[in-house]
């Protein structure tokens, strides 16, 4: 069974001269151990199909399943639930918080989510694959785009989430860290049988995907 199916997906924003339509019937499904790219120009509707994917924001029509569940039904409780303990986001905003250091951002996690994070061991080698490890006593603003961007990823990851939505992940990062994080989402695929979809312009993940899809003007096209 897909962890996340989308079925007929439209999303209109605004009224009269000012509508927008940003999905135009999109079907799409995402399995476990499988790293899914999501590509296509400005405006074609990426961010909008990820944010409805993970149940940030409701489509104008259209179902979207989650473990088989139409999360339409879902109470605000149970999407929050949802999203705490199933689904990792990496937004197009690194969203760190800019008072608390790289260390206590993973603090924060714990007091919001107590159970099933990764372990102290874990954590310390995803900071090493990432190349952070010696960040973690500096703030945000101390950090270059691409080092909050890793730390963003991290802090996705830490709360081992089933299924990883992450929109532009590698936008700010150097070839060497796009290769790491290619095979860190790679490996969480087939290790630890994750479902990532990753919105992204860097065909240098490309080698790392098991499945492409093409988003033009709101459509959707399977290129792999
Ligand atoms: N909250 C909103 N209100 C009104 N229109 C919106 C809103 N969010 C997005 N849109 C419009 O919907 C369309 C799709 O936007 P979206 O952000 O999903 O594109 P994108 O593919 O993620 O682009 P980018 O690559 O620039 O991030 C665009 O025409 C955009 O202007
Ligand atoms: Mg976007």
């Amino acid at each position: 069974m897909a962890v996340i199916e989308l079925k007929d997906i439209k999303k209109v924003y605004g009224k009269g001269l000012a509508k927008v339509e940003a999905l135009k019937g999109i079907n799409f499904e995402a399995n476990k151990g499988e790293v899914v790219l999501i590509m296509g120009p400005s405006g074609a509707g990426k961010s909008t199909f990820l944010t409805i994917a993970g149940t940030l924001q409701k489509p104008t029509s259209g179902e979207v399943l989650i473990n088989g569940k139409d999360a339409s039904e879902f109470s605000s409780k149970q999407s929050g639930k949802l999203r705490l303990n199933e689904i990792g986001f990496i937004l197009q905003a690194y969203n760190l918080v800019p008072f608390l250091t790289v260390r206590e951002q993973f603090v924060l996690v714990d007091k919001i989510k107590k159970h099933n994070n990764l372990s102290k061991e874990d954590l310390n080698k995803l900071f090493d694959e990432l190349g952070i490890s010696e960040l973690t006593k500096k703030y945000p603003n101390q950090l270059s785009g691409g080092q909050q961007q890793r730390v963003a990823i991290a802090r996705a990851l830490y709360a081992n989430p089933e299924i990883l939505l992450a929109d532009e992940p590698t936008a700010s990062l150097d070839t060497a860290n796009v290769e790491e994080v290619g095979k860190l989402f790679k490996r969480l695929a087939k290790e630890r049988d994750k479902a990532s979809i990753l919105v992204t312009h860097d065909p240098r993940l490309e080698k790392y995907a098991d499945h492409i899809y093409e988003m033009m003007d709101g459509r959707m096209t399977q290129k792999k």
